[in-house]
Order: structure tokens, then sequence, then C-alpha cells
């Protein structure tokens, strides 16, 4: 009994301090929102598109840790937008080709390496499960989609 009355008072010391901390953080504006469902992703303006958005199911992916896409994120500060200046900001391919490194920043190629990416390291990795018959103990993992309509259903 005694212990449950210790317990008791320090969850509500918790709650306190908790509700205080949640009216301070609204004030200071560092309360992250987060997209649930899906996100819309589409190509920046000015690009002539040759295929359908995509719509990414944003909350599906959180079994994974929120660097793995937002890497530059320090868990803290707002999570940028991939498209922030010096980013993933080239909107296409630049007359001549990329210079050294700089691929990365085209947008599609940017998306491209990490979602379809991820998706075929899963498949690649559940292939070679498969012949080593680890699919009978259930471990193959689903994927995502790396089939061009899996992402940009036709239109
Ligand atoms: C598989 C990749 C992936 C994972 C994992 C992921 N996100 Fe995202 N998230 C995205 C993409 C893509 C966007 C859209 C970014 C854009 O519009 O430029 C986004 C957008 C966001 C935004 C809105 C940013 C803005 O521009 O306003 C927030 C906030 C966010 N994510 C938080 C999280 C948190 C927190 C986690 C971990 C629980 C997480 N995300 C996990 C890919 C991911
Ligand atoms: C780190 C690995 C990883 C990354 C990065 C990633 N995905 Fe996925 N994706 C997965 C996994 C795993 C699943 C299967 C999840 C499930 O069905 O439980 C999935 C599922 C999906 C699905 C199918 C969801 C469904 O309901 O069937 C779509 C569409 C998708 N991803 C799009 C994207 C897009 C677009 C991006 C890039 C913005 C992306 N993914 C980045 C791992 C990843
Ligand atoms: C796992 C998801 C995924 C798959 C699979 C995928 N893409 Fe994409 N693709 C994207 C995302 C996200 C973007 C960036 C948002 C946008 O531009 O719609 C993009 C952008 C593009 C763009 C630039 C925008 C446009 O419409 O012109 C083209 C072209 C494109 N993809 C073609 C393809 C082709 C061809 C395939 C198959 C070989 C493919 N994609 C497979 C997610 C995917």
């Amino acid at each position: 009994m005694h212990r449950i009355q210790i317990l008791t008072i320090s969850l509500a010391a918790v709650m306190v301090i908790g509700i205080g901390g949640w009216g301070v953080a609204e004030e200071a504006e560092d309360t992250l929102c987060i997209p649930m469902g899906a996100i819309t992703l589409e190509a920046p303006d000015g690009v002539e598109v040759q295929r359908a958005e995509v719509e990414f199911p944003h909350s599906t992916h959180f079994n994974f840790n929120c660097k793995e896409c937002h890497h530059t994120w320090d868990g803290e500060s707002p999570i940028l937008s991939c498209a922030t200046a010096e980013c993933h900001d080239l909107t296409q391919i630049p007359e001549g080709g990329f210079k050294s490194g700089e691929a990365v920043q085209y947008y599609k190629s940017a998306f491209h390496d990490a979602c379809i990416g991820c998706h075929k390291e899963i498949k690649v990795r559940n292939k070679e499960l498969e012949k080593s018959m680890a699919s009978l103990k259930g471990e193959l993992q689903r994927t995502g989609p790396t089939g061009c309509t899996g992402c940009h259903p036709k239109e």
C-alpha cells in the first residue's frame, strides 16, 4: 500500500511538470506537428511532369527511425522540407550534366535513391532469406513498391 502511494505521488508530479512543460513548449514554438496518413509528393513548380504525383504513406514508415529520411534533423529543431535551398533543390539536370556531388541535389534522384533504394534493399534481403529457407521462420519483411506505377499511379 505504502509503495502504491509513493508511485501515485510521483506520477502526479510528472503530470504537473508535463503540463507545465506543454504550456511553455507552445509559447516557445517548439512543438512538432507530424503529418499522419499520406503526404502528397509532387514535382517542384516549373517541372514539366511525366508522371502522376506520389501519395506517400508517411505513418506507414514510422517503424523506421525518423532520421533515416530526415537525415539532417537534430531531433529538436523543425524538420526541413526536402526541397530546402542547397538540399534537394535542383529541379532539373543542368546542361552538361551534374558536377561532382551534385546529383543528390536533384530532387528526383534524391527521392528515387531514398524511396526505391530502401524498398529494393528489403526485396534483395527477402530473396536471400527465401533461398536460406528463413521464410519458413517468418522473417521476411514487408516492403514498398519498386515498379513505377506502384508510386506513380496511371492517370
Ligand atoms: C521513409 C521516410 C520518412 C520517415 C521514416 C519519416 N518521414 Fe517525415 N517526411 C518524409 C517526407 C518525404 C516528408 C515530406 C517532406 C517534404 O515535403 O519535403 C516528410 C514530412 C515530415 C514533416 C513535415 C515537414 C514539413 O516540411 O513541414 C514532419 C514534421 C515529419 N515528416 C516528421 C517525421 C517524424 C517525427 C518521423 C519519425 C517518427 C518521420 N517524419 C519519419 C519522410 C519520412
Ligand atoms: C528505410 C526504408 C524505406 C524508405 C526510405 C521508404 N520506404 Fe516506403 N516502405 C518501406 C516499407 C518497409 C514498406 C512496407 C510497410 C508495410 O507495409 O508495413 C513501405 C511501403 C511503402 C508503400 C506502400 C504502402 C502500402 O500501404 O502498401 C509506398 C507507396 C511507399 N512505401 C512509398 C515510399 C516513398 C514515396 C518513399 C520516399 C519518400 C519511401 N516509401 C521511402 C520502407 C521504406
Ligand atoms: C517508391 C516510389 C517511387 C517509385 C517506385 C518510382 N518513383 Fe518516380 N518519383 C517518386 C517521387 C517521390 C518523386 C518526386 C515527386 C514527384 O515529382 O512526383 C518521383 C519523381 C519522378 C519523376 C520526376 C517528376 C515527373 O513526373 O516528371 C519522374 C519522371 C519519375 N519519378 C519517373 C519514375 C519512373 C519511370 C519510375 C519507374 C522506373 C519511377 N519513377 C518509380 C517516387 C517513386
